[in-house]
Formats: structure tokens, sequence, C-alpha cells
């Protein structure tokens, strides 16, 4: 038998891109490909890019850069670029950086082991098509290997609601959900193969609206059909839109054992006026009701947030509505970012806020998110959790890995392994995380 070719994946941007990159490699396994750690070993670089905002779309420019110097070494060494910027930027990719031999697109990565071929008989390849059928199914297949205790999978792709500042429903495409079956039968396998902890992924997760036996399920329904399964201890689901968090997905926070007490629920601004130029349909009051309302469901539940400041015409005043709302809520974990123009959005061509007031706002906005994240972590001092090991920790004999509320914890001479599910009564809080004793 021939030598494995050798994969290097780089994966930027989010979770969704995570679990694309898993996807591509077990693909390309079936092209005799398996999967190193450095671009020097490699016969195929693939970079698996983010669009979201400039630097991270500038990013792969320079890393694409970095590959020159490998490729007059090794002629035969074949250069793709997928993701976002690869659907964004298309052949473009190609003018600019003529080492790239593919480019494919988010919704056409099955057809990588074919394009591959082509690209080793010399030619460049693009497919930037969104076409309908459904990729995960063409890459039914995924390699039985062991894996670690937690796992990702998407069950929705891609974005209806058109914010003024994101390229996700351009670069993604229109919202799909995957059948039940599907996700059903693809989380029995994880869990077979070690997996005791899934995050369901979409850029709109809770819009999920999957076919099943009788009829669209809803999220609640699919995390509920998930709950049935032995050995699968926790379900995880992101990245929820404010407008889709239905009675039933509240109600499944109060009610479904395995479904764990976080939520990531962007709201992007705390100013009304802002949330409508940025045509996010919901507003802020709606916003803080609904915060109410799903912690009346689930009291102890950490709410995780998103915000850009600095998008155009935001005032002091719109910046202050925000802090106000972060004030009301108290999160206990927050991305935020300053608004960064990108090509084809309707908010790149307004008046634009002046950089060093959106700094200033960007620093001040994180030092409160950094302190409220702070207070709640501390918070968690003298309380029992449950705790998923996920790996050895520094020190020898100990063990890290998340809560139920997914702050990492460490806990020394421990005696646990990885992927038990152990109770842990925490009794420090550090910079970064927690440590506990085994109850
Ligand atoms: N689907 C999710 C988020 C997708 S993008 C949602 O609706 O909330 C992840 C985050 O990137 C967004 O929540 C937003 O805070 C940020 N983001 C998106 N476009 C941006 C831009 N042009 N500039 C700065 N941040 C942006
Ligand atoms: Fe982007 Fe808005 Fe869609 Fe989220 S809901 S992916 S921010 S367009
Ligand atoms: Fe980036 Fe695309 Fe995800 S733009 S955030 S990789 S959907």
């Amino acid at each position: 038998m021939a030598d494995p070719k050798k994969l290097f994946i780089k994966t930027y941007g989010c979770q969704m891109n995570v679990y694309d990159s898993e996807r591509m490699a077990e693909a390309m396994g079936g092209s005799g490909y398996e999967q190193v750690k450095t671009p020097e070993e490699a016969d195929l670089i693939l970079l698996n890019t983010c669009h979201i905002r400039e630097k991270a779309a500038e990013k792969v420019y320079s890393e694409l850069g970095r590959f020159k110097g490998l490729k007059a070494d090794r002629p035969d060494l074949k250069i793709g670029v997928t993701g976002c910027v690869a659907q964004a930027e298309g052949e473009e990719i190609m003018r600019r950086q003529p080492l790239v031999d593919l480019v494919v697109g988010p919704q056409a990565y099955h057809r990588l082991p074919e394009m591959e071929r082509q690209a080793r008989r010399g030619e460049k390849v693009l497919d930037t098509d969104m076409p309908e059928e459904d990729k995960f199914e063409i890459l039914k297949s995924r390699p039985k290997a062991k894996r670690g205790p937690t796992a990702f999978l998407t069950v929705q792709e891609g974005c209806d609601k058109f914010c003024a500042f994101c390229v996700v429903p351009y670069t993604r495409g229109a919202e799909v959900s995957r059948p039940v079956d599907r996700i059903l039968s693809e989380a029995r396998d994880l869990v077979v193969r070690g997996v005791r902890e899934i995050t369901l992924l979409g850029q709109n997760v809770n819009a999920y609206h999957g076919a099943g036996p009788d009829g669209d399920v809803s999220l609640a329904r699919l995390i509920w059909a998930l709950n049935e399964i032995d050995g699968l201890e926790r379900i995880r689901f992101t990245t929820s839109h404010p407008n889709d968090m239905t009675d039933d997905l509240i109600a499944a926070h109060g009610d479904c054992e395995k479904l764990m007490p976080y939520l990531h629920l962007p709201v992007q601004s705390g100013s009304d006026r802002i949330l409508k130029r940025m045509n996010r349909s919901h507003d802020r009051d709606s916003y803080l009701r609904l915060i109410e309302r799903i912690r009346a469901a689930r009291p102890d539940i950490l709410i995780s947030g998103d915000f850009i400041v600095g998008f155009p015409e935001e005032t002091d005043a719109d910046f202050e509505d925000t802090m106000d709302l972060i004030r009301q809520v108290e999160y206990g974990q927050a991305f935020s970012f300053k608004y960064s123009p990108r090509p084809g959005t309707p908010a790149a061509e307004r008046a634009q806020v002046d950089p060093t007031v959106a700094d200033a706002r960007l620093q001040e906005l994180q030092a409160l998110i950094t302190r409220q994240q702070r207070t709640r972590q501390d918070a968690m001092v003298g309380q029992e959790v449950g705790v998923l090991f996920e790996k050895p920790g520094r020190r020898p004999g100990q063990m890290v890995g998340k809560s139920d509320h997914l702050h990492a914890v460490h806990v020394d001479d421990c005696g646990a392994s990885v992927g038990e599910l152990r109770r842990v009564k925490i009794t420090e809080s550090g910079t970064n995380s927690l440590g506990g004793v085994l109850v």
C-alpha cells in the first residue's frame, strides 16, 4: 500500500468551521490522507477561513504568504482555501495569491476529494456553489476512531436574518436544517466512539426545524430526542437568536436534565435606535424580558452574549444604553468586537464612528464584562457542580474539565479519568479557571 498522503488543516472562525474541518479531514481520509500537525509535513494544506471581520479575512493572506517557501521547495504541495473567505472572494483569492490551487465554499466541500484530484493534475479548481444536496449526507461515513469526550454537531446552517453588519447570510447561504434521523444517528455514533457531551451548532441554531417522522421538529424536540440516548450525558447548543427563543426551548432549560445551564444569546447593542439600524428585529426590552423568562425557567443559567461597539452612527448615549443593558443582565461570559465594515453589507456604506472613540468604548465595555464574568465565577466557590473531565492538567495527577456552566475546572490528585463526569465541590476561583475537589 502507498504511504498515506499528509493533510494539514488550519481552522479560523466559529465552531461551525471546527466541525467542517473535522468532516473535511474525514472526507480526505477516503482519498488516502492522514492529518498532520504542521504545514511543513503536508502534501495538502487547507485553510478553513472566516470572513466575519476584516482582520479575520486578512490573516488568511498573511498565512498564505508564509507558504511561499514551502511551495518553492516542494512543487507537489497543493494549497486550498475553504470556508467563508473562499465563498466571499472566490477567484479573487487565486488572483491575489497565485500559489492557491483550490478554492471551495462552505456548502460545496463534499466535492473536495474530486477537486483535490483535479488539482493534482495541475488544474486550478474553484467551487462556490450552494447546491441543494446535503453535503453531510454525502460525507456520511464518519470513521469509527475513538475520540474525546466532547463533540460539535452541526444541525442547522445559514441565516435569513441579514443583520446590517454581517456577512454570514452571504457566505453560508439560506437557513437549512438537517433531518432529525441523520442527527440522531450521528449523535449515537459519536457516543459509541466515546463522546459524552454534544454541542449542537447552527448560525441560528434555535431556528432549527428539521424534518422528523411526523413533520418538522423544533430544536427543543430535537434536544428531548437526544436526551434519550444512553451514554450521552450533556447537551448544549449555540448560537441562538433572541427572536427564535421559543416557549418549548425555554421550558426545556428548566426540565431537560441533560441540557446544560448555559445560553449564548447575542444582543449586539442595548440601544433601540442602533438595534433598528442593525436590522436586529428585536428591541432592548424584548431581550430583557426574554432573559427574565429564561431565568425563571432555570435560575442558575449562565448567560453569554456578543456585542458590537462603534456601529455606524453609534453615539455616546447609544453606547451608554448598551452598558446599562449589560449591568441589568449580568453576563457570565461575553464576546465583544469593534465594528468592522464588511464589503457588500448595508452598514459598510454608512457614516463610520471615529476608531479611537470605538476603541475606548470597547475597552470600557470589556472591563465591565470582565468584572461580571469574575463575579459570576467567584460565586461558584462553595458550590457543587458536575465536571466532565477532558484532559490531564499541568501538574502531575491534576485533571481539567468543564463545569455544567462551562467554567474551566481543575482538580488536583484527582483519580478521575478522561471522559468521566463527576461531582466537584468548588474551592477556589482563579483568573481563568476554578479549582475544586471531588465530592
Ligand atoms: N449568528 C450569530 C452570530 C454570528 S457572527 C448571531 O446572530 O448572533 C458572531 C459575532 O460576530 C456576532 O454576534 C457579532 O457580534 C460579531 N460580528 C458579526 N459581524 C461583525 C462585524 N461586521 N463587525 C464586528 N463584529 C461582527
Ligand atoms: Fe449574522 Fe445576524 Fe444572521 Fe447572526 S442573525 S448570522 S449576526 S445576520
Ligand atoms: Fe466566520 Fe463564517 Fe463562522 S464568517 S464566524 S467562519 S460562519
